[in-house]
Formats: C-alpha cells, sequence, structure tokens
C-alpha cells in the first residue's frame, strides 16, 4: 500500500509518499480503510524528532494518529465491529511507526469507536484526539459542571473549540482566549472571549472579578504561570496543562491524552445530541501533507486541518 512517510526527523521536507508493507492485523485490532485523517501538532512534533525521548520510532515512519474511515477486517477475537463499519479512532501505541497518513492501519481495539451518524467523513477525523484531550482534561479530570467559570486557552484551535462545546455541555461558563479574528467564533459556540497575551488576566478579572474555578492551558510559560493568579482561593490547583508537566509542582495535573473507546463514545454521542460539532478550517489532500504541517505551524489554525487519503494516494507520483 501507498503511505506518506519520513525517514529522518526534520522540518515538513521529510515528508514523501512510498510504497510500505501493509500493516499484519493483531487479533484484538481491526483493519480500516482509511478516507480521512486530521493533522495534530504532534504529527510535525514527532516528525522533529521532539518525542524521541519518551517513544521507540521505528523508521520509515508513517506520521498521523487520528483517523476516520471504514473496517476492512477484523482480528480473530473481535466482536465489537463488523466489516463495513464506519470508525473514527486515535490510533496511537507506545511506539511510533505505523501512523494514519495511509491506505490502511491496524487499529487496536481500545483506540476505536463508532463514527457518528450525522457527521461526514472530515468532520469524523477531526475529532478522536482533539475532542479526548478535551473531554479527558475537563469531564475526567477537572470535572467541570454548572457553577464553575472555566478559563480555556487557545479556545479557538483544535483542542480548544472542543474543548469550549464540552464545558458549555457540562453546564459551565467558559471564558476562551484567542486572537480578535476569532471572537465572533468563540461567542458562537458559547465561549466569553478574551484576547491573549499582555493583559488577558485583567480583561478576565473584568468578566470574572471572583476569579475562575478551573483552567485549561495548551501554552504552558508565562501564559500558564500568570493565569495562575486567576484561580480562585477555594480552587487552587484545579488545573490541567497539556504542554508543561512541570504544573504537577504548582499542584495541577498534566494530561497527556490517552485512546480510549469509552470517550470516543462518549464524543460520538454529543455530537449526535448536536452538542458538539467539529470546527474545520481547512481540507487537504494527503499528498500535501508537508503544506498542511506548515499550516499547522503557524499555531493560528481555527479548529482543524483535515486530510483526504482515500484514492489520493495511489495517484500520487513518487
Ligand atoms: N497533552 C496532550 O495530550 C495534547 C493533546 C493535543 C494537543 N496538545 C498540545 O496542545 C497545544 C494545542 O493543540 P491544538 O491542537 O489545539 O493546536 P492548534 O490547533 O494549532 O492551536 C491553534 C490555536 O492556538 C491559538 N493561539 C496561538 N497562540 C496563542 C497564545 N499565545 N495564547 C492563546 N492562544 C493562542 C490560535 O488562536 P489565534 O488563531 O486566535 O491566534 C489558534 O486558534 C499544542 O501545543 C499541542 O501540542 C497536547
Amino acid at each position: 500500500m501507498k503511505a506518506v512517510v519520513f525517514s529522518r526527523y526534520g522540518g515538513p521536507e521529510v515528508l514523501e509518499v512510498r510504497d510500505v508493507p501493509e500493516p499484519k492485523l493483531g487479533p484484538e485490532s481491526v483493519l480500516v480503510d482509511v478516507r480521512t485523517v486530521s493533522v495534530n501538532p504532534v504529527d510535525w512534533q514527532i516528525a522533529a524528532g521532539h518525542l524521541d525521548s519518551r517513544f521507540d520510532v521505528r523508521f520509515p515512519v508513517i506520521p498521523g494518529w487520528d483517523v476516520a474511515g471504514v473496517v476492512a477486517e477484523i482480528g480473530p477475537t473481535v466482536t465489537e465491529f463488523a466489516v463495513g463499519d464506519e470508525v473514527i479512532g486515535y490510533v496511537r501505541e507506545d511506539s511510533i511507526g505505523r501512523g494514519t497518513y495511509a491506505e490502511r492501519v491496524a487499529a487496536p481495539l481500545r483506540t476505536v469507536a463508532r463514527k457518528p451518524m450525522n457527521l461526514g467523513w472530515e468532520q469524523a477525523a477531526a475529532m478522536p484526539i482533539a475532542g479526548l484531550t478535551a473531554y479527558q482534561s475537563l469531564v475526567r479530570t477537572l470535572r467541570v459542571g454548572p457553577g464553575d467559570t472555566v478559563l480555556i486557552q487557545a479556545a479557538a484551535g483544535g483542542v480548544g473549540s472542543f474543548a469550549v462545546q464540552i464545558a458549555v455541555a457540562m453546564g459551565a461558563r467558559v471564558i476562551g482566549s484567542a486572537s480578535d479574528r476569532n471572537h465572533d467564533y468563540l461567542r458562537q459556540i458559547g465561549a466569553e472571549p478574551v484576547a491573549y497575551g499582555p493583559g488577558l488576566n485583567e480583561c478576565v478579572r473584568a468578566l470574572t472579578p471572583q476569579g475562575v474555578t478551573a483552567i485549561l492551558d495548551m501554552y504552558g510559560g508565562q501564559t500558564l504561570t500568570s493565569s495562575l493568579d486567576l484561580l480562585s482561593d477555594e480552587s487552587k490547583g484545579r488545573v490541567v496543562s497539556l504542554t508543561n508537566d512541570g504544573i504537577l509542582e504548582q499542584g495541577g495535573t498534566f494530561v497527556f491524552a490517552r485512546p480510549s473507546k469509552a470517550d470516543l463514545d462518549q464524543l460520538t454521542r454529543m455530537a449526535e445530541s448536536g452538542v458538539l460539532t467539529p470546527e474545520i478550517s481547512t481540507v487537504m489532500d494527503v499528498t500535501d501533507a508537508a503544506e498542511a504541517f506548515r499550516l499547522s505551524q503557524t499555531g493560528h489554525v481555527r479548529g482543524k486541518i483535515v486530510l483526504r487519503v482515500m484514492g489520493r494516494l495511489s495517484a500520487a507520483i513518487h
């Protein structure tokens, strides 16, 4: 089969389309014919070598952890899915090598769930990692609900756009940081927008003088440190960082999203009930993955970048 691969660490230029061996289907896995994938910052961070100390990496690496597609074959123990089922997945294992930017991927059962019936292939692929990260941070870890006022940093991005909608669905009041051009979008999905950068704390205090009861951070550094002052006295420690494990020393929690069929099922139900709508800014062919990496690296994508896979790789010149 064909896949996008990289054979050495580097920037977007290391990506190429190549013939690679078909994935072998383990007993607890399903083989997925890939329709669409979405781009996450971790995809280009891995290609740049940033996760080398945390994962065994086997070159050539097929990038990508998000997928939406159709089950083509099931492992001998699988009873949860049948051939032809439409699924979504966060197909991460404990090593890196066989990702989703490919014609087919073998997905362990714990990584896949039923695709929301009301979403097309592009919106479906946008959901797994960003949706799970937001859900596991806000619902499983911070347990936000009515009475909470949550500050979500980078609220218009991939994770942020899911996080706002999930926190609103849980009954929380949401304040979200983004640049001005995204403030109308944040209002549409139920957040009160504030500009990030100098003056952020003052803007948040103007909206909620008593402070916030929980924070979801995606930037670390000074953005995170200074925002901790915004937590009300009874809410100290109710902070999740997605980028800075130093938050543990401040009493907060570092979340690294984990593949979870149960949590993906929950996101599927939320999408089907209309409370969660994936935001897509750009759709490209997977053969333009290098361009998609560059776009993601700007750090100013609203929602998600999605790549179409089916039928695109076989036509690629390599
Ligand atoms: N630990 C985990 O499991 C996990 C999982 C997913 C993601 N992450 C990490 O979390 C971060 C966000 O991921 P993502 O997928 O949401 O990224 P993303 O989609 O690339 O985020 C882009 C958004 O960030 C906003 N932004 C840029 N600079 C900002 C700043 N200084 N303050 C606040 N917002 C800013 C942009 O808003 P404007 O366009 O309005 O500027 C844009 O909407 C990344 O670092 C990613 O690696 C971690």
